[in-house]
């Protein structure tokens, strides 16, 4: 059994839906994620729950519906500065603490998604700034 496989088999649908949705509501509570979400969230919801489960060794239930993920590319639209991927992870670690998932299998899962959220990132912190220097 892979690594990947064995997050999936320890988590498990339900818990992979948990995750999303105590995920989504802290991106959209961000002050440097909620301007690149749309209003609507669910759409995206529902695709990550679909990513992830993939993602985390289980059915390719994404790819199965939208084809290759292709993370980088369909990201590309959106400015992803470092800044953003480490929000982006912030959220991510106080959801996992939500929702209770500890111990082996989310280090398993941070280090997965530390590399992806790093692959991420597409354009500096300060392209995306104003004269402001220290924030
Ligand atoms: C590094 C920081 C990240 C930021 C700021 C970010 C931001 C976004 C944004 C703005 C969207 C599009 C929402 C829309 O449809 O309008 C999106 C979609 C998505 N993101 Fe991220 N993301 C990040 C990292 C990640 C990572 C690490 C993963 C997976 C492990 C991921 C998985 C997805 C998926 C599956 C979608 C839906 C793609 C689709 O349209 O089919 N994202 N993300």
């Amino acid at each position: 059994m892979s690594s990947t496989d064995h997050i999936y088999q320890q988590l498990g649908p339900a818990k992979i839906r948990e995750l999303v949705e105590a995920f989504y509501p802290r991106v959209q509570a961000h002050p440097l994620l909620k301007p690149i979400f749309p209003d609507d969230i669910r759409p995206v919801m529902e695709k990550q729950y679909l990513f992830l489960t993939q993602f985390f060794g289980g059915p390719p239930l994404y790819t199965e519906k939208y084809g290759h993920p292709m993370l980088r590319a369909r990201h590309l639209p959106f400015p992803i500065t470092p800044k953003r991927a480490l929000a982006w992870l912030d959220c991510m670690d106080q959801a996992l603490d939500e929702v209770g998932i500890v111990g082996h299998v989310r280090s398993l899962i941070w280090s997965r998604l530390v590399v992806s959220a790093q692959h991420m990132i597409n354009q500096n912190d300060a392209e995306n700034q104003s004269i402001m220097k220290d924030d």
